[in-house]
């Protein structure tokens, strides 16, 4: 694996700019997982600059959410696919999101995870990592081998989102997910970490014990996998 520990969330968002904008111009067709939460909207914005200015042209990709709340509509503020709606103003092949409103989430998700498979799985997925560990919402006791699915959300992350849902209340209970299998299948993956409330699930997911405790651990297992870092989450790595 690659870890780039840049001086601050800025840095960060310009070298992800750099690697998508690279991938997106040696497969203008590609497919690309995008997250969601507070880390990559730095990039986002980085992105929709480049588009615009024609520094970058993603026009041809498929975008594809890696994960999504249950039990809500997708006009539901708060919900990936809003996020989406807000922050990736560039234009795209098209963008794909779970349904959050799905009658049938298990079969839902599972369905999502099957055409992106035959769709060529992700070139490119850009993760987030929770302050559990989890990446996209596959969370602690998640296996090498788990599965598209829904998932009950921690106390921590459904905490994590409570502000863009109104309060702890509003946020939704469950998840969907793409599985850690699904994720290990992409491509190249990069994952983005900003801020010090992150060193110490850095430092687990980097240097511990690979186990579903920790489940960006199992990126470790990932043959490119390059960690972007701001200082402050990288201040307790000791490789
Ligand atoms: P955050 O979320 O960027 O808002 O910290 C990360 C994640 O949960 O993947």
């Amino acid at each position: 694996m690659a870890i780039r520990v840049l001086p601050d969330a800025a840095a960060v968002a310009k070298y992800a700019a750099d690697l998508i904008c690279a991938a997106v111009a040696a497969k203008p067709r590609a497919n690309l997982g995008l997250p969601t939460g507070g880390t990559p909207i730095p990039l986002y914005e980085e992105l929709n600059l480049r588009a615009a200015g024609g520094a970058c042209d993603p026009s041809a990709v498929l975008v594809y959410a890696i994960d999504e709340f249950c039990d809500a509509r997708r006009t539901t503020p708060g919900t990936n696919t809003q996020f989406y709606r807000e922050h990736i103003r560039f234009r795209t092949r098209a963008l794909y999101c779970p349904n959050p409103s799905a009658t049938e989430p298990d079969l839902h998700i599972r369905a999502y995870a099957e055409a992106i498979r035959r769709g060529g799985s992700l070139d490119l997925c850009v993760l987030g990592i929770g302050q559990t560990g989890h990446i996209a919402f596959n969370e602690p006791g998640s296996a090498r081998d788990s599965p598209a699915r829904v998932i009950e959300l921690t106390a921590t992350s459904r905490q994590a989102h409570a502000a863009s849902f109104g309060g702890i209340e509003g946020v939704p209970t469950h998840g969907m997910t793409l599985g850690i299998a699904d994720l290990l299948e992409s491509t190249t993956i990069i994952v983005l970490a900003t801020g010090g409330h992150k060193a110490d699930i850095i430092r687990s997911a980097i240097e511990g014990p690979i186990r579903p405790e920790t489940p960006a651990s199992w990126l470790q297992e990932h043959p490119s996998v390059t960690w972007l870092l701001d200082a402050a989450a990288a201040q307790a790595l000791t490789i």
